[in-house]
Parts: C-alpha cells; structure tokens; sequence
C-alpha cells in the first residue's frame, strides 16, 4: 500500500494545470446509456474512480475506450446486455447509484445495488428513489439492491420537490428525465456547476432543458438522445485544493485553467484570510499578502456556498492562522476525521458534533498519519508542506480516487513530496 512522503518548508512557486472535475466525468459517463450513438468526453481526469465508473458501464454492456492517455473517453452503449450494477463495483464508489435513472430511462428497468455508506456519513440514497417514483418508477429494495421498473415500460415526467439539496439525486432526476414522456420539474435542485455541466452536456445530445444552475429545472422528455462530445468542465474541488498550497506554504502558483466563478465563496474566504486571488489569462494566480493568514470562519453549504469538499483544506490552513477559527460542517455528519491526523502534527483543534474550532499554532510538526477520505488525505498533504521535518501520509489510495498526479504537481512547484511503498 502507497504512502506520500513529505518534507516540509519552503515556498511553492510555479503552475500547476488543473484537470476536469471527477465529479462531472462521474455523472457524465452514464449518459453514454441515454444513447445507441457515440458519446465523447474530453478533458476527462485520470483518476481510479474514472476507472471504477469505465468497469461498471462495461460490466453493463457499454464500451468506454480511454484515449489520450486517459483525458478522452469515447463511450458507446448500443448494446447494454445487463441491467444490473453489482454490490462489488457500486460499494467502491457511491456515484455508481447514477447508472439508475439512464438505465431506467433507457429500458424501464435496473437493479441497483445500494451503495451502503463511506466514512464521511451515512449517505442514503432515499432522495434518488423518491425522484424517480415521482416519474413513474416503481422501487422495490430487496437484499441490499434497488428493484426499479418504469410503470408502463417508460418513464413519465413529473414534479420532483426536494427537501433537502441534493447533487446526486438532482443528477439521477435530471438523467431519467431526459427520456421520460412528458415535463418534468425539479424544484430545490443542486446549483453545482457539476449540474450545470451535466444539462450542456445532454443538450449537445438534443435534451430540452432549462434552468439549470438554478434551484429549478424544468425537462421537456423526449423520445430519443443522440450522441455528442463533451469537455469535462475544470474541476474547482482540486483547484480550491491546489490554490491552498501557497496560501499555507507561501510563494506565488498560478492554477492554469481556474476560473473565480467556479469557487466564489471559497475566495471570498481567502481574502478574508490575507490571500490574494487573481484572475488571469490562463487561471488564478494566488499567494499570500502578507506572513500568517488571519482566522476566518467558515460553514459549509451547497453551492454557490463554501463546499464542504474544501472544509479539510480549508481546516489545514487555518491550523496555522493566527486567531481562532470555528468550522461548521453542515453536508455530513461526519467529516471532521482528518482533525485527530492534524492534531497529531500539533494542530490545536477541538470537534464538537458539526462545528471543529481551531487555534492557530505557529508551525506545525511532521508525524506519520493516516487518510480516512479523499478529501481528508489530500488536507494533510497541504499541512505537511509547511510543517516542520518529515510526514508520511498512508492510505493514499484515497488520494489517487480524486487527484491525478499530486506528487508531480506540487512536486513541480518544489514542493519535498515523493510516493513510498510501505
Ligand atoms: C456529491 O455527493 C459529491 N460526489 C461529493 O463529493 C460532495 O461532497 C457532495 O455531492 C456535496 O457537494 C460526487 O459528485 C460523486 P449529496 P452526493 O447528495 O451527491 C444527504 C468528493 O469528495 N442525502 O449532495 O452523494 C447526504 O447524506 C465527494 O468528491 C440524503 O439524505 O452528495 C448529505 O448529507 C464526497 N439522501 C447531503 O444529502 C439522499 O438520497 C448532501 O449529499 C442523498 C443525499
């Protein structure tokens, strides 16, 4: 099993390129089974969780060739000779419940097996299945899979009210709809620009949607999709992570490809820190304005909120602000795992239920720590690069589900950072 060795201290300076978002490829790639005509994303991310989702659509019957060393998948799926995604492949990824809605939309059945929960939360997925009885699903759970059939052989549109924001469930909705006979309406849906993505995308396939970006959608079914190429949209979950590096290091990195739209309330949280955020012709340069960054609050909302995808940066940062900071997790109940790690390179942080408060330490110290999720192991790599002496971060197989190449990114901007068996 890999780990990531870091020395810490020192500058980074230089460019790192940000790649598509894993979060869009990850709901773009079962839109391949809206269609018998060739889909083709772009600017796909190199990531195992891309990997996890190409497994699936094959285990379906769709072909997903990786091209371009990874950054084009060209998808085809005239022939889907399975309607059933196995417990094996959805339990190593929650986003596998996607294939759900285009499979039902698609041959009006499906077999799902439930994804069970991560270490983040428990992640039920009741949001999913109310969307799509609300077309005309009928949804039956039985040993730990998902039964679903379209009452009538095809979906019907209809009105989908929300109680909570949902992303993957707006996703599912939006994906089902596009095939079902008749108007849909998603109302309190996901403003994500995943979401926003995801509808460019089905409209390049001849989708009638509206509203997208906003809380709701409004879907015109209709009775076929055909094909189209996509380019992923940039992903602002590893350019938030990448634009933190200087923020906690120093030095000035540009983040080719950024774009301020895409993590508005994650710099204004910057700025409010004491880092400057530029907007440039190829991306978003950063650095810090002055020595140590100022304590900032911060609460995790669905866009256009601070995302709780940026909390763990966000907290590693803030290890060493000066002041104190409160961080309020209000997606997952659980999200706070990566603080006993910080605490053991002497962060000064104290969880209580949703709310972590943090009291910025002057320097932090190396230490051998453990990832418990994505988000969290790439939170104390950014830690380790200031800290004083060496960290070892295991279990970085979580890294590799989210960024590609992290070594070489931060490695290039001279960061001490090298990939260790151990
Ligand atoms: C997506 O997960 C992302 N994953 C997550 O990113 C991200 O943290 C999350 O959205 C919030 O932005 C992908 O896009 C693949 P939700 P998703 O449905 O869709 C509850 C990462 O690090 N809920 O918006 O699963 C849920 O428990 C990952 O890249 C229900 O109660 O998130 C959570 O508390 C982590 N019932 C809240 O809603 C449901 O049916 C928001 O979850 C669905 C969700």
């Amino acid at each position: 099993m890999d780990s990531i060795l870091v020395r810490g201290g020192g500058e980074l300076n230089g460019v790192i390129p940000i790649a598509g978002a894993k979060n869009a490829c990850l709901t773009l790639m079962p839109a391949t089974l809206l269609t018998e005509e060739p889909l083709t994303l772009t600017n796909a991310p190199r990531l195992s969780d891309i990997r996890t989702m190409t497994q699936l659509l094959g285990s379906l019957g769709a072909e997903v060739a990786s091209l371009q060393s990874g950054q084009v998948l060209a998808m085809s799926s005239h022939n889907i000779h399975n309607h059933t995604a196995d417990y094996d492949i959805v339990r190593k990824m929650r986003a596998s419940i996607l294939v759900l809605g285009p499979m039902l939309a698609r041959d009006g059945h499906a077999i799902v097996s439930l994804p069970g929960g991560c270490a983040i939360g428990a992640r039920p997925v009741d949001l999913h299945l109310q969307a799509l009885e609300a077309l005309g699903a009928e949804l039956e759970l039985r040993e730990g899979y998902v039964h679903a059939k379209a009452i009538g052989g095809r979906l019907r549109g209809g009105v989908i009210d929300f109680p909570i924001v949902s992303v993957g469930a707006t996703e599912n909705a939006l994906l089902a709809s596009t095939l079902a006979k008749g108007t849909t309406v998603i109302k309190n849906a996901a403003r994500e620009p995943e979401i926003v993505d995801l509808a460019q995308c089905l409209r390049r396939m001849g989708a009638q949607i509206e509203g997208e970006g906003t809380s709701t959608i409004t879907i015109q079914g209709v009775d076929r999709l055909g094909g189209a190429t996509h380019p992923v949209v940039t992903d602002r979950i590893e350019l938030g992570t990448y634009m933190l590096a200087p923020a906690i290091c120093g030095g000035e990195v540009e983040c080719l490809g950024g774009r301020i739209e895409l993590v508005g309330a994650f710099c204004e949280k910057l700025d409010a820190a004491g880092v400057s955020v530029e907007q440039t012709e190829r991306g978003i340069k950063v650095k810090r304005k002055n020595g140590r960054v100022n304590a900032v609050d911060v609460t995790t909302e669905p866009f256009p909120g601070f995302p709780t995808d940026l909390q763990a940066q966000m907290m590693a940062l803030l290890c060493t602000a000066n002041g104190t900071s409160v961080l309020e997790e209000k997606i997952f109940e659980n999200r706070f795992m990566h603080a006993p790690e910080l605490i053991r390179m002497g962060a000064k942080i104290e969880v209580h239920g949703g709310h972590a408060t943090v009291t910025g330490v002057e320097k932090l110290k190396g230490a051998r720590v453990m990832a418990t999720d994505l988000r969290a192991s790439v939170s104390l790599i950014l830690a380790a690069m200031a800290a004083e002496g060496e960290t070892v971060v295991s279990r970085v197989y979580h890294l590799d589900r989210g960024y590609e190449r992290v070594e070489e990114k931060l490695g290039a901007c001279g960061a001490h950072i090298e990939r260790i068996a151990t």
